[in-house]
């Protein structure tokens, strides 16, 4: 998919695609297709009473229903509304006839809704997308998304979701691409170019939003809606990277977060919403606030009252208010007093109109896309290859995996028939009569080949009522091998659902553990909104896969997995720790001056009264050593994947040139299999500390039994620049190394120097 010129709303600014001259003179110019938009917009903006502008600048939310309808009906007619959220489907396009057809200058609202991993066929979400590591069908995803939403009127989306997460006690880390900035920015651009696709020309186009800006991710304690400490540099470096990438993609939007970073709430931060973003990136689209994060500054202490907030919001550059109101408010006030400017009025409206045309919405505001793309068989291929792609198998003690055909398999655990559950959280439109659950696929696709056993033992995962454990136990005796599937419902992770105890919930452990005792060769399935902390698990169970809530289609995908129709090849988008107390955990971190490196004394070594010196003085956990349960970028397969002849191309390179790096890679396993091959960096000695490692690529790569590739990459030696003591962006010259390998445990084997 290309970026279509129109698209081009950062950095280059806004390219303009004129296909004619003149416009009839009867017809307003900016209702002429033939003109270039920027001209569409200024003609539009001078016809623009100032309540018609304040009118674009607000954005509410439907609560549904006729009332619902009637009440926007007037709102849209007057004016005073630029776009909606969660508008019924029933009632988008009769909404939009109002906006075209009865408001006074015809200016079209801009529809949008959370469609977040999928709209009607869900895929895995977004952490088991990055789980894929798989950027072309990340970006399939999204545009199915789009087709699929905008037969609904949706044009703009609240997504993607690119706050770096590296505490798993956040809820909101399943709707992110995990720990990692290089990971997220490929995942962000991908889901960029596939909401977005062919905008201008396409009505299944669908804006992008990327959100939430910036550094939510990294609220204290875990604890949603916190506040964050995130200095400058690492602001940079790890927490806008993300941002500045899909700003080059043409993202359309972007949404202020909710958190106070350093003592400045997201939504009134000028430095980060116009000092950066359009002054250092030269973003040409516009921002929306998160649901009243605008009034929410007076709870945050920063704001005195609901007009200091729109104030607050509108100068430090959030152009369009979600939800709460404070600009339809008090907007004309604070321009009357000289508090807001006239001309940030029209730049901000501007923006938003801009959108709009790109969108083709003044050309073509009705709905075009038939409802039959809903869970089309092609959408419902894709969302199945994305959860079978996204299942990382973490443990396979002797082969245990894949079952054989002929088995008799005991299918037990809440999550093995949770059709609801399965989608995971911000799922609106998704319907749980369309998913397809594992003891579906084992009945439906499996039936003639093995013989399954279905005994739930826990009727859902909160569920302490042991009682049918008892059965599953009993039924396990009949079989040949036991598939648990445990996790967490889809309400358990997601927006305010924060948890401070990530081992498995209810009675899920205590199931676990009967049916290891039962001797049966055990696979545990885990389908679950973050990484849990399910070591004792792990090393219960003979094999363990994990899936990220798969969607609609995880059952026929994780069936084909665990019966051997496809070898697992997701990894580990985010480490996994072992313990709640190690978090925050990241595999790049610095090193510290007292790096752990095998010199761990645990609790139990500890001899008694033993002296003040006696702990090695590293740094680690005593009860948890230092390494987690299973790091960033790890995964199975049922291949053997070997690396050799790790090297670059060369040992010194300019700033200006590239690296090329190679490894020579094997299948040795008797089985067709994919790996994810990995490229990693450090930078020995900064002006500034650096982290231990840093993934800069990485490959999807497939191979036959006994077939052997060299994998190459291209690595701009500019990609190894960062934020030096200075705080300016540069490649500083000195010593790196350089590894490639299976994850992010792959040892930094070649050196080189950048003079
Ligand atoms: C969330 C956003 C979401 C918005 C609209 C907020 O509560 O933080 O991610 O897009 O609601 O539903």
């Amino acid at each position: 998919m290309t970026m279509h010129p129109a698209l081009a709303v950062c950095a280059a600014g806004m390219l303009l695609v004129s296909c004619g001259s003149g416009h009839d003179s009867g017809t307003p110019l900016y209702k002429d297709p033939s003109q270039p938009v920027e001209k569409r917009v200024d003609d539009l903006l001078s016809r623009m009473t100032l309540d018609e502008k304040i009118g674009q600048l607000n954005q509410r939310s439907s609560w549904g229903g006729e009332s619902a309808t009637g009440y926007f009906s007037k709102e849209i007619e007057a004016g005073n509304i630029g776009s909606l959220l969660n508008v019924d489907p029933v009632s988008a396009d009769s909404l939009q006839r109002v906006a075209v057809e009865k408001s006074r200058l015809g200016i079209p609202v801009l529809l949008s809704r959370d469609v977040i991993h999928g709209y009607r066929t869900i895929f895995p979400i977004p952490l088991g997308q990055a789980a894929t590591f798989d950027t072309a069908l990340v970006a399939q995803g999204a545009r199915i998304a789009a087709v699929e939403a905008s037969a609904d009127g949706i044009r703009w989306t609240f997504s993607p979701m690119i706050d770096i997460s590296r505490d798993a006690r956040w809820g909101r880390i399943a709707e992110s691409f995990g720990e990692d900035v290089w990971l997220t920015r490929q995942m962000g651009r991908a889901m960029v170019r596939g909401y977005q696709g062919d905008a201008g020309n396409d009505s299944t186009s669908m804006a992008a939003c990327a959100k939430h800006f910036v550094g939510y991710g990294a609220s204290e304690s875990g604890r949603d809606y916190n506040s964050t400490f995130i200095p400058e540099r690492q602001l940079r470096e790890v927490y806008l990277a993300p941002f500045e990438d899909v700003c080059r993609e043409g993202a359309m939007t972007y949404m202020s977060s909710f958190n106070d970073n350093d003592g400045i709430p997201a939504s009134g931060n000028r430095h980060v919403l116009t000092d950066i973003l359009r002054g250092e990136w030269g973003f040409d689209g516009f921002v929306v606030s998160d649901w009243a994060s605008v009034a929410e500054m007076i709870n945050h202490g920063y704001c005195a009252d609901r007009k200091d907030a729109a104030r607050t919001g509108f100068n430090a550059g959030v152009d369009m208010e979600m939800e709460s109101g404070t600009y339809i408010e008090n907007m004309k006030a604070l321009i009357d007093e000289g508090a807001v400017k006239m001309d940030d009025i029209d730049r901000s409206v501007a923006s938003v109109l801009r959108i709009k045309f790109l969108l083709g919405l003044f050309d073509n505001p009705y709905i075009t896309t038939p409802q039959d793309v809903l869970y089309a068989p092609e959408h419902l291929a894709a969302a199945r290859q994305a959860a079978a792609e996204s299942a990382i198998l973490l443990k396979n003690a002797d082969e245990t995996l894949p079952l054989k055909e002929g088995m008799t398999i005991l299918l037990t655990g809440p999550m093995a028939d949770a059709p609801h559950d399965q989608m995971g959280t911000w799922v609106f439109d998704g319907q749980k009569d369309h998913t397809v659950t594992l003891l579906d696929a084992f009945k439906d696709q499996w039936g003639g080949r093995v013989k399954v056993i279905y005994e739930p033992g826990l009727a859902y995962s909160r569920d302490t009522e042991t009682s049918g454990i008892d059965c599953a136990v009993a039924a396990a005796r009949g079989a040949d091998a036991i598939v648990a599937v445990v996790g967490e419902e889809a309400i358990l992770s997601g927006e305010a659902h924060s948890m401070a105890d990530l081992n498995l919930v209810g009675a899920q452990s205590e199931l676990i553990g009967r049916l290891a005792k039962t001797g049966k060769p055990l696979v545990t399935v885990v389908m679950a909104g973050r990484p849990l902390t399910i070591g004792k698990e792990v090393e219960e169970s003979d094999a363990v896969l994990y899936s990220f809530h798969p969607g609609t289609m995880g059952g026929p995908a994780l069936a084909d997995i665990l019966m051997g129709e496809i070898s697992p090849s997701g990894r580990t988008p985010v480490t996994f720790a072992k313990t709640v107390g190690q978090l925050p955990m990241y595999y790049s971190h610095k090193n510290t001056g007292r790096p752990a490196a095998g010199t761990e004394v645990l609790i139990d070594d500890i001899e008694l009264e033993a002296g003040q010196t006696s702990l090695g003085c590293t740094s680690f956990w005593l009860d948890a050593g230092f390494g987690p349960l299973f790091p960033f970028g790890y995964g199975l397969t049922y291949g053997d994947f070997r690396y050799s002849n790790v090297k670059t191309d060369k040992n010194a390179y300019g700033k200006d040139d590239t690296i090329h790096a190679s490894a020579v890679l094997t299948n040795s396993g008797k089985r067709e299999a994919t790996e994810v091959v990995q490229l990693y960096v450090r930078d020995l000695v900064g002006s500034v500390t650096r982290p231990v490692k840093e993934l800069k690529e990485f490959r999807r790569v497939t191979l036959a039994p006994g077939e052997s590739v060299t994998v190459d990459f291209d690595l701009p030696v500019s990609e190894l620049a960062f934020y030096g003591q200075d705080m300016q962006r540069n490649v500083e010259a000195g010593e790196f190394t350089l590894g490639i390998g299976p994850d992010s445990d792959t040892e930094l084997s070649c050196s080189f120097t950048v003079k």
